[in-house]
C-alpha cells in the first residue's frame, strides 16, 4: 500500500478564530484532509497557549471555540485525527527527550526569543531576559515534539513559523544521527502571503495586532467592522484600483467568480467606498452564515464535543505510543527483561 502523506498542523488556543484563520488555515486544511492520499493530524495547541497567556478562562474558552470552529466548518473527525495537545502526554515526554538533544545556542537564535530580548534592550532594562519565561524559550522544542511525535511529512503553517520548522528538522537530524533513524524529517508548507487577508488596519490580520474580524459575529457587527477597514480618500464617481485595495483582497477570498468580476467593474466605474463596503458585508455574511448556524449547534453540545476530542486523543495516543517506545528504547530507557 502506498504511504499516505501525513499532514499535521496545530492552532494555538489563545483567542477567538478570525476570518484570516478561516481562509488561511482552517478551510485549506479541511480541503486537504478530504483527499485519499493524505492522513491529517489537526490539533489544539493548548499547552502552547500558556506561553503568552496566563488567563485560564481565555485558554479554556479559546480551546472550545477553536474546536467548534473546525468541526462546524466541515472537518470530519472520523477521517482525520483531531485532538487536544494536552490529551496526549506522550508529546510532553518526547519534548523532554528532544530538549536533551537540543543545543541551547539553537534556541538562543529563535526569532521570538531574540525579539523579546531586543525589546528589553530597547527599554533599557539591565536584565535582558526580564519577563521571558522558559516556556517562550522552549517553545520550538514543544513544537518539534508535536510534529516528530507523529512522523509528519508536511506541516502547513504561516510564514512566521518557518524558523520553527527549520529547528524541528535540526533537532530531528541530530537525534537520528546519534541514535539511529527514528524520526521523519518534516517539510514545511508555507501559505502564500498573497492569499493572506489584511486586517482592519491593512496589516496582516492577527490577534496580536487587534485588527481582526471574528468568524462568528453577527451581520450587524460584521458590517461595523468592515466599515472600519482603511481605504484611500477617493470620492464616489472616481475610478478605484482593486489590485492594491484591502477590501478587494477580502472580497477575493469570499466572493464567487461572478461577484468578484462585478465588483471589479464597480471599482472601475467609481462606486463609493461606503457602497463597496455594503456589498462586501453582504458577500462575507452570505459565506459565513451557514458556518455560523452550524457553529451554534456544535458549541451548544459540549458533551458531544468532549466525546469527539476524547476519541481523537485515543487515536493520537495510539499513533504516538509506538513512536515513544522506539525513542525510549533508542536512548536506553527500557525494561530490564
Ligand atoms: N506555533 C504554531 C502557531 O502559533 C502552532 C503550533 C504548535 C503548530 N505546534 C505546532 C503548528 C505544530 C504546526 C505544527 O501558529
Amino acid at each position: 500500500m502506498k504511504h499516505k502523506k501525513r499532514i499535521l498542523t496545530g492552532v494555538t488556543t489563545s483567542g477567538s478564530p478570525h476570518i484570516g484563520n478561516l481562509v488561511g488555515a482552517v478551510l485549506p486544511a479541511i480541503e486537504a484532509s478530504k483527499s485519499e492520499e493524505t492522513d491529517s493530524f489537526l490539533f489544539l495547541a493548548d499547552y502552547h497557549s500558556l506561553i503568552k497567556n496566563h488567563d485560564p478562562q481565555l485558554t479554556h474558552n479559546s480551546s472550545l471555540e477553536v474546536a467548534a470552529t473546525w468541526l462546524s466548518c466541515g472537518l470530519d473527525p472520523k477521517k482525520v485525527t483531531f485532538y487536544r495537545q494536552s490529551d496526549v502526554p506522550e508529546i510532553m515526554e518526547l519534548a523532554w527527550v528532544l530538549g536533551c538533544m537540543t543545543a541551547k545556542g539553537l534556541l538562543n537564535r529563535s526569532h521570538a526569543y531574540k525579539a523579546a530580548v531586543a525589546n528589553n534592550d530597547q527599554e533599557g532594562s539591565a536584565d535582558l531576559d526580564r519577563g521571558i519565561t522558559m516556556g517562550l524559550f522552549n517553545y520550538p522544542i514543544l513544537m518539534a515534539a508535536d510534529i516528530l511525535m507523529f512522523n509528519a511529512d508536511l506541516v502547513p503553517v504561516g510564514n512566521d513559523q518557518k524558523q520553527h520548522l527549520e529547528m524541528t528538522r535540526d533537532i530531528a537530524n541530530r537525534f537520528n544521527h546519534h541514535y539511529g533513524k527514528i524520526f521523519t524529517i518534516p517539510e514545511d508548507q508555507i501559505s502564500d502571503d498573497a492569499g493572506i487577508i489584511p486586517g482592519l488596519d491593512g496589516r496582516k490580520m492577527s490577534k496580536s495586532y487587534r485588527n481582526v474580524i471574528p468568524i462568528f459575529t453577527d451581520k450587524n457587527n460584521l458590517g461595523k467592522l468592515i466599515k472600519r477597514i482603511k481605504t484611500n480618500s477617493l470620492e464616489p464617481g472616481q475610478p478605484k484600483e482593486p489590485s492594491t485595495c484591502n477590501l478587494f483582497k477580502i472580497l477575493k477570498a469570499f466572493g464567487t467568480p461572478i461577484e468578484i468580476e462585478d465588483m471589479r467593474r464597480s471599482y472601475e466605474e467609481g462606486l463609493g467606498w461606503g457602497k463597496i463596503k455594503e456589498v462586501l458585508t453582504e458577500i462575507v455574511d452570505n459565506k459565513l452564515s451557514p458556518f455560523r448556524e452550524e457553529y451554534q449547534r456544535v458549541i451548544s453540545d459540549r458533551h458531544h464535543l468532549e466525546t469527539t476530542l476524547n476519541e481523537g486523543a485515543e487515536k493520537a495516543r495510539g499513533a504516538a505510543a509506538p513512536v515513544l517506545k522506539r525513542v525510549r528504547d533508542a536512548v536506553g530507557i527500557k525494561s530490564f527483561n
